[in-house]
């Protein structure tokens, strides 16, 4: 009892410091996961003893408090918080109280309005006569602080209701947000400026709306759904949620466009589990659903505890920011040699899954974000992205963490490492020696993208390289079923599979082929853009700079690099063991009109093209046997990008999907024009 009164109190402390570190500084310093086990524990422990809860406990009040600048507005109606649910059977639970307390029967299917839970800040404007008089943050929920002016600023905040007879007080409540492509644009101009960076959209649309400046504010990208009602004098609200928020939308007032009535359980749960899919595309950050009971009958009937409505629950997507703790700092080798440093953590469930390796990219982004063994740190994974390393918990490094240095040996295969000038790369001089090295280039040269190897894994392909039974992927083509048999957990059955796959494997296409090789810098984009132009091998391996130079494009780097690969000797041989081998493709086609160069290729179209229209560029990809989608995906094969690209853009570099200009898809679809 003394050590959980002990325990209570420091809860209270700790949730107090990051409550003005949140809401006041808008800098946290832990993700909210963090801060929402710290209030459920406190929670916990006040249950077990009411004795110990006090007045000033966080778990008392609404969190936040409203800073001296600003002026206090007092809340007519108090802005409350929603419980959160984080599971089905929560979801369950919580349609059984409600329907037991409206006394309906086991089978009643109640209607409720679902909507993304915004992840922005809750704001309430009051509207007198139909016209914009007050607008506050939430505050503490009894008093928030006035932003009138700030509010002003915003585009999507009507200065009068739009139509007529509209109540003499009316007080309208939602959510100030930030779209993510206008959260990265603010970024890049504040880097560019030399000024501070926000570490997520809802901090910078916080940190923008509680300015004491409101040309600040105006010049911030700040947007507003509204989703509800606090105070009405002189006027009456319609029977249900569903048309408050129609009349809402009829006054001029923006509401979320996602928002839908669904009916039972089993509506709520599919509401969640389709906008959990979208996530990612709607454009702006959401951290789950809300259902609230669409009759506001219902909604008095059922009425509030303490700190939430009955009628109302958040359910929560998983965590997408985690915090754990860095165990290592391990160098992996590439196909090219480039050195990556890879964090690996204690293991921590975040976005879904848990996670234990994240990359750090290269030296600068170590040495930039100053990650260190022992260090706390915080990890984000979203939607399908590889997990990054967002930042270091300054305040909770221990003493003695290492700091990792670039090693001079690689850490594979013991040759030099060096750096070139200017360069944030790093690379082994081992080359073919280096059994990394060797390891990745054959990974690369069996993937789905490049020679599309089934059944050569990664775990086959370390076995092959440390068996030593191939050198270079060209060997691949020599081995037997006796020899891949030896190998672990290879029965006989699926040795010959494989050796097949190999087989199959070496008929291709120029382009294929190019990208398999592993030239540096010849992704899947410039691998086409080469099979196009130069048509045939012999014509690539004799061209000069220049000729190389003359593809779309391609520039100095990148066409130096394509020369120096075809001048080794090494991959001189191993270029011609290939075909001796057998690997082989069409012949560049004549009758180009027939074929459709694009057919199985999807694109995904961002920004503003140098000459083409959306639709045109749109109907030349179709035409061509492509297909358009909308969002960025593992499958994306291209996306085409022009000017002031958002973050499809961002996407297709983090999902690794080429990205290629209007010149060249002009070449890819060259043949129709
Ligand atoms: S309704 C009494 N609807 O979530 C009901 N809130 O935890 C109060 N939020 O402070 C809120 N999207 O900032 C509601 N569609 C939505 C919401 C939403 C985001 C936020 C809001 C509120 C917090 C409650």
């Amino acid at each position: 009892m003394a050590s959980e009164s002990k325990r209570i109190v420091a809860l209270r402390e700790e949730i107090a410091r990051h409550d003005h570190r949140y809401y006041v500084l808008d800098d946290p310093e832990v993700p909210d996961a963090e801060y929402d086990r710290l209030m459920r524990e406190l929670r916990e422990l006040e249950t077990r003893h009411p004795k110990l809860v006090s007045a000033d406990s966080p778990t008392q009040r609404v969190s936040g408090v409203a800073t001296r600048e600003f002026g206090v507005v007092e809340h007519r109606v108090p802005m409350l918080s929603l419980d959160n649910a984080f599971s089905d059977e929560d979801i369950e639970n919580f349609d059984r109280r409600v329907r037991e307390r409206l006394e309906l029967g086991e089978g009643a299917r109640l209607e409720y309005n679902s909507e993304p839970k915004l992840d922005g800040l809750a704001i309430s404007l009051t509207y007198e006569d139909g016209v914009f008089s007050v607008g506050a943050t939430r505050g503490d929920g009894l008093k928030g602080e006035d932003v009138t002016p700030n509010l002003r600023t915003l585009r999507s905040v009507p200065l009068k209701l739009r139509g007529r007879g509209h109540p003499r007080l009316v007080e309208v409540r939602g959510e100030v947000f930030m779209t993510d492509a206008g959260f990265e644009q603010m970024n890049r101009d504040a880097l560019a400026g030399g000024d501070k960076v926000f570490v997520n959209p809802r901090n910078a649309a916080a940190g923008s709306l509680r300015q004491l400046d409101p040309a600040v504010t105006a010049g911030r990208p700040l947007e507003i759904f509204f989703y509800g009602v606090g105070a009405i004098e002189g006027g009456t609200l319609p029977p249900r949620h569903s048309e408050l928020l129609s009349m809402l939308r009829e006054w001029g007032l923006r509401t979320c466009p996602e928002i839908r009535v669904t009916t039972g359980v089993e509506g709520l749960l599919g509401y969640y589990r389709d906008i959990g899919a979208r996530r990612a595309t709607l454009g702006y950050q959401i951290d789950g659903v809300v259902y609230k009971v669409d009759s506001l009958v219902r909604q008095r009937e059922l009425g509030f505890v303490a700190r939430a409505p009955r009628w109302a629950i958040a359910h929560k997507f998983p965590a997408e920011e985690e915090m754990t703790q860095v165990r290592d700092i391990e160098w992996q080798v590439g196909r090219t040699g480039a050195l990556t440093p890879v964090a690996r953590l204690e293991p921590v469930f975040v976005g879904g899954v848990t996670v234990s390796n994240a990359t750090l990219h290269n030296v600068d982004e170590l040495t930039r974000k100053d990650v260190r063994i022992g260090d706390t740190v915080i990890i984000r994974r979203a939607g399908d992205v590889i997990p990054e390393i967002v930042r270091v918990i300054a305040e909770r490094r221990p003493r003695g963490t290492k700091v990792v240095a670039l090693p001079k040996a690689c850490p594979v295969c013991g040759s030099d490492v060096s750096r070139i000038e200017g360069e944030a790369v790093a690379r082994c001089t081992g080359g073919l020696v280096c059994a990394a090295q060797r390891k990745e280039s054959l990974k690369h040269f069996a993937s789905r993208r490049a020679m599309d190897v089934e059944g050569l894994g990664d775990k086959v392909v370390e076995q092959l390289v440390d068996a030593q039974l191939v050198e270079s992927a060209a060997d691949l083509y020599l081995l037997t079923a006796a020899q891949l048999s030896e190998l672990e957990r290879m029965g006989e059955k699926s040795a010959a599979k494989l050796v097949a796959a190999i087989a199959k494997s070496k008929n291709t296409t120029f382009a294929r082929f190019l990208f398999a090789l592993g030239i540096p810098n010849v992704g899947e984009a410039t691998a086409l853009s080469l099979a196009e132009h130069f048509g045939e091998l012999t014509v690539l391996q004799d061209a000069s700079l220049e000729q190389i130079m003359a593809v779309p494009d391609i520039g100095p780097v990148v066409a130096q690099d394509i020369r120096e690969f075809f001048d080794e000797p090494r991959n001189k041989k191993i270029v011609s063991q290939f075909l001796a081998r057998g690997v082989n493709w069409p012949a560049p086609a004549s009758g180009r009109s027939e074929h459709q160069p694009l057919a199985g290729k999807t694109f995904v179209l961002t920004g503003t093209l140098p000459n083409l229209g959306r639709a045109d560029a749109e109907a030349l990809i179709r035409k061509a046997g492509g297909k358009v989608t909308s969002s960025v995906t593992k499958k994306t094969s291209f996306v085409l990008a022009g000017e002031s690209a958002g973050s499809k853009l961002e996407r297709a570099q983090q999902l690794n999907v080429p990205i290629i200009s209007e010149e060249q898809l002009r070449l890819l679809v060259k043949a129709f024009d």
